[in-house]
């Protein structure tokens, strides 16, 4: 393991490369990364680092996203095939005859694009929000439009609730989320009453109705932040992101609130990138995420909802 470390370090220096890592990486891949954040704090990370090459310890689309907004640098993803069950449910070619069908209809819209998408739907949208940004980007949407947010139903649910705006929703989810067992929450709230529940609002209603907080991954650490007082959290997110509460904010205890098949939810797409990948990554030059001719309009549309 320290051979490997050295070997990952040396190389680094050598191709001048700067790790981004996603909360939902392994923790061995979040300790070692120069930048560690959710999707809308390493999107902006991407454009600021120094160095000509960026490995991006996440998903394919946000690999793809670190590229669009960085054209001269090169951006290398550990393992291409680290895909998003989200970014898979809306297919840009779907969207696109959806978006006609509407249009014919006479319906007049905007559509809002959750970032974990490909760049071809992004390409196809008016916005990109993250789970960070998104109250914010549909505050902006003009009044007399209506909203086509895609592809999680689950968030567009929670962002029609906190603002007010009605949507056409896509039916797409997160498949970490989407199965945690609100039975095994209830029954842990019962063996740990005072506990408060955190939310990601890619989870289903069920959850976040018992939950006392709901927001992204950055938003989970300034609340758990915020409180003085050592506290239990049941944690409905990637079970990784345990692991960056606790070294954030290590005087609160953290259990996972478990799936409807497993102990704690990880996503199998972040677990494609390991270390011995990032190490092959770095040495050989690959995958690295070439230019494709959509990012040009893409590019467009994220600068606009992520960087102004
Ligand atoms: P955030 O990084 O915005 O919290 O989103 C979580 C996620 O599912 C990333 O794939
Ligand atoms: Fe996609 Fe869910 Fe994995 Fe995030 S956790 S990359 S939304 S499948």
């Amino acid at each position: 393991m320290t051979d490997l470390l050295d070997e990952i370090a040396a190389l680094k220096k050598r191709e001048d490369a700067s790790i981004l890592a996603h909360y939902y990486q392994d923790s061995e891949i979040q300790e070692l990364a120069d930048f560690t954040g959710d999707s809308l704090k390493l999107a902006r990370a991407a454009t600021q680092v120094q160095s000509r090459t960026i490995v991006f310890c996440g998903v394919h689309f946000m690999a793809e996203t670190a590229k669009i907004l960085n054209r001269e640098k090169r951006v290398l993803l550990p393992d291409l095939q680290a895909g998003c069950s989200l970014a898979d449910s809306c297919p840009a070619r779907q969207l696109d005859r959806y978006q006609e069908m509407l249009r014919a209809n006479d319906h007049r819209f905007q559509t809002v694009a959750y970032i974990n998408t490909t760049a071809a739907v992004k390409a196809l949208s008016d916005w990109i929000v993250t789970s960070g940004n998104a109250e914010d980007v549909i505050r902006r949407v003009p009044p007399d439009q209506e909203i086509l947010f895609v592809p999680d139903r689950h968030l567009g649910q929670y962002l029609q609730e906190v603002t007010g705006r009605k949507m056409i929703l896509w039916n797409g989810s997160c498949m970490v989320h989407e199965i945690f067992s609100v039975g095994d929450l209830l029954a842990l709230k019962r063996t740990l009453p005072q506990a408060l529940t955190i939310a990601h609002p890619e989870c289903p209603a069920n959850v976040r109705e018992h939950s006392d907080f709901v927001g992204g991954t950055e938003a989970m650490i300034r609340y758990v932040a915020a409180r003085p007082d050592p506290t239990d959290f049941l944690v409905a997110t990637e079970a990784n992101m345990l692991w960056q509460l606790q070294s954030q904010v290590p005087r609160h205890r953290y259990h996972p609130v478990p799936g409807i098949t497993c102990a704690c939810n990880k996503c199998p797409h972040m677990a494609r990138n390991t270390l011995e990948k990032l190490r092959d990554c770095l040495r050989d030059g690959t995958p690295e995420i070439g230019w494709q001719p959509e990012f040009d309009q893409a590019k467009e549309v994220l600068q606009r909802s992520l960087l102004n």
